[in-house]
Formats: C-alpha cells, sequence, structure tokens
C-alpha cells in the first residue's frame, strides 16, 4: 500500500480487472494509493495484473461474481488478507449479443446473472462491512446502451439499465450510513468487447460521437477515481456519462 495519495488506507475491489476497462480502473486506484483486489473468473490473469500494479500489498484472486457464495468466500478473504473492502467497482460484464428473435434464454440468463446479479453478489456481501465502518465507496459500470438502448442487446441493455435502478436504490438505502453509491455509463470504448466490431462499424460509430473517436480505458479510469476520492464526496445516486457526447 502506497502511504501518499488520496485512496491510501483504502481496500478497493475491482471485479473483472484482469483486462479491458477494469484492469486500467485497478491501474489509476493503485496509482491513488488504494490497496487494490482484482478479481476475475482467471485467477492467474488477475494475479498478473495485480502484481504488476504500483505500490504493494495489491491481490489477485479468481471469482465468479454470477456465484453468491464465491463472493461471500472472496470478501472474507479479502478481509482476512488486506482488510475491508472499502470500495467497490462492479466492471465484470459480458455481452451475448443477438437479435431478440434469435436469442436464447441462456444468453438472456447468462448476462442477467453476471451484470446484474453479479453487483447485486458483491454490494451485499461488502456493505455489512461499510456500515459497520460508517463509510464506503460503490461505483457500478453502466453503459450508454442501458441508457439509450441497442438493436441485438436487448439482454445487456436491459442489465445496464438494472443497474441504474440498482445503483439509484442502493444510494437512496445506503446514504445515512456513510456509503455512496454511484454509476458510470461508458460509450464505445477500445477494448477486447469491441475488438470484433469491423473498421466499417468503427467508422460509422466514430461518426455518431460528438468527440469524433472512441474511448479509451483510461478515460473510465479516471472517472472512478474522481468518483471513489474525497472531491466526489457529496456525489451519490449519479449516472455519469464517459461517451465522448453521445448521450445529453
Ligand atoms: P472485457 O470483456 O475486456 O473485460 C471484462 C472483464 O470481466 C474480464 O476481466 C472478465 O474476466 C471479467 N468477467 C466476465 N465475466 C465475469 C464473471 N462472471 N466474474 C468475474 N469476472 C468476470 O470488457 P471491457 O470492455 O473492459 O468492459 C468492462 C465493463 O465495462 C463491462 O461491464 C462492460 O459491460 C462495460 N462497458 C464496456 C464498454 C466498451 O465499449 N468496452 C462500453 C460500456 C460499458
Amino acid at each position: 500500500m502506497s502511504d501518499v495519495g488520496e485512496l491510501s488506507g483504502e481496500v478497493a475491489l475491482v471485479t473483472g480487472g484482469s483486462r479491458g476497462i477494469g484492469r486500467a480502473i485497478a491501474r489509476s486506484l493503485a496509482e491513488a494509493g488504494a490497496t487494490v483486489v482484482v478479481v476475475a473468473r482467471n485467477g492467474d490473469a488477475a494475479a498478473e495484473v495485480a502484481g504488476a500494479l504500483p505500490g504493494e500489498g495489491h491481490l489477485g484472486m479468481a471469482c465468479d461474481v454470477s456465484d453468491a457464495q464465491a463472493v461471500v468466500d472472496v470478501v472474507r478473504r479479502i478481509a482476512d488478507e488486506a482488510g475491508p473492502v472499502s470500495l467497490l467497482v462492479n466492471n465484470a460484464g459480458i455481452t451475448r449479443d443477438n437479435l431478440l428473435l434469435r436469442m436464447k434464454e441462456d444468453d438472456w440468463d447468462a448476462v442477467m446473472s453476471v451484470n446484474l446479479k453479479g453487483a447485486y453478489n458483491t454490494v451485499k456481501a461488502v456493505t455489512k462491512g461499510m456500515m459497520k465502518a460508517r463509510s464506503g465507496v460503490v461505483i457500478n459500470i453502466t453503459s450508454v446502451v442501458g441508457l439509450m438502448g441497442n438493436a441485438g442487446q436487448a439482454n445487456y441493455a436491459a442489465s445496464k439499465a438494472g443497474l441504474v435502478g440498482f445503483t439509484k436504490s442502493v444510494a437512496r438505502e445506503l446514504a445515512s450510513r456513510g456509503i455512496r453509491c454511484n454509476a458510470i455509463a461508458p460509450g464505445y470504448i477500445r477494448t477486447d468487447m469491441t475488438a470484433d466490431l469491423g473498421d466499417g462499424a468503427t467508422d460509422s460509430l466514430q461518426a455518431s460521437i460528438p468527440m469524433g473517436r472512441l474511448g479509451e480505458p483510461e478515460d473510465i479510469a479516471g472517472v472512478v477515481r474522481f468518483l471513489a476520492g474525497p472531491s466526489a464526496r457529496y456525489i451519490t445516486g449519479q449516472v455519469l456519462a464517459v461517451d465522448g457526447g453521445m448521450v445529453m
């Protein structure tokens, strides 16, 4: 743990931190002085990312966020090895895209269980500790698609819109306990998730973004750092679009 930086002393849990946006979030929180625990389905990948973060004491662990018991176990392990989680970033997410008529029930269920139930599992598991400490921060990574909808992504959009309602409910329920809960709605960010869009699709997408470019994982990570820190101490229940102006 670093003893400088606005997040020094915080124990941050970043789900889906093994790559993409989650990895950039883990890095920016570590740079701000937090002790970061990276979890992902692949424990080796999570450990590798944690080991490369600046500062000491970071951990990587395997955890499927859709498995409630696995989440409880990992949160307990973090408390033993690093201290109770004081900052939670729900970043883990998947897509199983298809047009509605072709979308299988499994595609619907898988996306809901990771993107929406996963957040319920993690928030539930860390809340008791945060209430005891009378402080804590939760940041949920939703999507502009949850605000606008998107053809071919009914399951994903519904899960991300669900996260918005979840964020606001948790914020209302826990504000008096010193716990803040906000969401970030990224636009199109250059990661593995968006890698197979193809050049044509990327060009037309770029044309629909007022700022004229796709986002980078660091564009999201900087906003997570802001929402996690003392500058955002009076902000709760908000959904911040970080999308180059797509939604306004
Ligand atoms: P990615 O596919 O590159 O990374 C997803 C991460 O989540 C991986 O580390 C993966 O291991 C982890 N993960 C998946 N299922 C998991 C599970 N059951 N338990 C634990 N970890 C699991 O995705 P990317 O692009 O970095 O996205 C991160 C978040 O940002 C997701 O929630 C995504 O929906 C959201 N987002 C991404 C956008 C983009 O344009 N890339 C736009 C808007 C939102």
